[in-house]
């Protein structure tokens, strides 16, 4: 059977440290709060020379390495973000050029939080159908500058960076066995920036209003994301004929140590078979999963036939899940 093989990861987190304890001197909250609320005790922040391109060319180019796939064999380059360098052109496209990947074709893809997933499964489709060999899929954010930095309520969530994936079409049953995808634009508000796009285009009223910025409804986000990441985890399973007991790493979305942790009580999970690094980086947005993943690859932490559960949620509102045998 083709599949999709995960062959190289790679991942880019800007140098500059984002403390809790910075924060406590920017709005009214304490570590304490944060680290008992969401877990997050620092977040990484890009240079202000550095765009989303930046931090995705440098995550794409390690994971090229740790495929030994060359650019120009690239078919197809897919840029999961929330937060590109322009409204147009693509950041994919900036991409591209960075890494010389020629004859590859580039397009963003827009799905917040569940960005990576959303683009895992339209990049296995390209394979399996055979439209596609080798495709490069990056989630990457550069949030930083999209978050009111006076509103206590999302500052202390979120971080910038990048993760990427080299994807082949191999026969064979190792490579990603499912992925599943949702969507409910009923819940469009929990998570927005109402401003920048054509229903409110910048205008000096636009920034008087501050509409540039990240808005959330967290507490109603956080029940919605315990029971959708349950859901999808439990549909991914099932399609595959799997149980949990199969599930070597579950790698979930970072958003909140509270979120993952119930989700993983739910499903009967073993704490150590649950991927977080949100501690170090907050939610970084359709990067997390492909930066935690990278992290595990390289802690020489994942073997030939683990079976990978990815889950994620965000902005769309959207959710998704997906099983990987290594
Ligand atoms: C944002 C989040 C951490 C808030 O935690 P919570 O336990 O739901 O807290 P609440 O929103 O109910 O707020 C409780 C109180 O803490 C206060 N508070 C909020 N942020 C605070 C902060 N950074 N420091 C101190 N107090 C804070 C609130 O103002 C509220 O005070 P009040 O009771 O006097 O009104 C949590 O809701 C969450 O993580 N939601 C999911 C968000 C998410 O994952 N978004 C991204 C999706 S991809």
């Amino acid at each position: 059977m083709l599949r999709s093989r995960i062959i190289g990861t790679g991942s880019y987190l800007p140098e500059r440290v984002l403390t809790n304890a910075e924060i406590e001197r920017m709005v009214e909250t304490s570590d304490q709060w944060i680290v008992e609320r969401t877990g997050i005790r620092e977040r990484r922040i890009a240079a202000p020379s550095e765009a989303t391109s930046d931090l995705a060319a440098v995550a794409g180019r390690r994971a090229l390495e740790a495929s030994g796939v060359r650019a120009s064999d690239l078919d197809v380059i897919l840029v999961a973000t929330a937060t590109p360098d322009m409204l147009f052109p693509a950041t994919a496209c900036l991409v591209q050029t960075r890494l010389g990947a020629t004859h590859a074709f580039a397009f963003d893809l827009s799905a917040a939080c569940t960005g990576f997933l959303y683009g895992l499964s339209v990049a296995d489709q390209y394979i399996r159908s055979g439209a596609a060999r080798t495709v490069l899929v990056i989630g990457a954010e550069v949030l930083s500058r999209f978050i009111d930095w006076t509103d206590r309520t999302t500052c202390i969530l979120f971080g910038d960076g990048a993760g990427a994936v080299v994807l082949r079409g191999e026969q064979g049953d190792r490579g990603i066995l499912s992925t599943h995808i949702h969507a409910d634009g009923s819940l469009w508000d929990f998570i927005h920036v109402p401003g920048g796009g054509s229903r409110h285009p910048p205008s000096e009223d636009t920034l008087v209003r501050r509409l540039q910025f990240l808005r959330m409804k967290g507490s109603e986000t956080f029940k919605v994301a315990v029971r959708t990441l349950e859901e999808t985890a439990l549909e991914a399973l099932k399609a595959n004929g799997l149980a949990i007991a199969d599930v070597r790493w579950f790698v979930p979305h970072q958003a909140n140590r509270r979120i993952i942790e119930a989700v993983g009580a739910r499903l009967g999970l073993p704490a150590e078979r649950v991927v977080m690094n949100l501690e170090r980086v907050g939610n970084t947005s359709a990067a997390s999963i492909p930066v935690a993943l990278d992290e595990l690859v390289r802690a020489g932490r994942v073997s030939p036939d683990h079976t990978l559960l990815f889950a994620a949620f965000g902005a769309g509102l959207t959710w998704g899940s997906a099983i990987v045998r290594w």
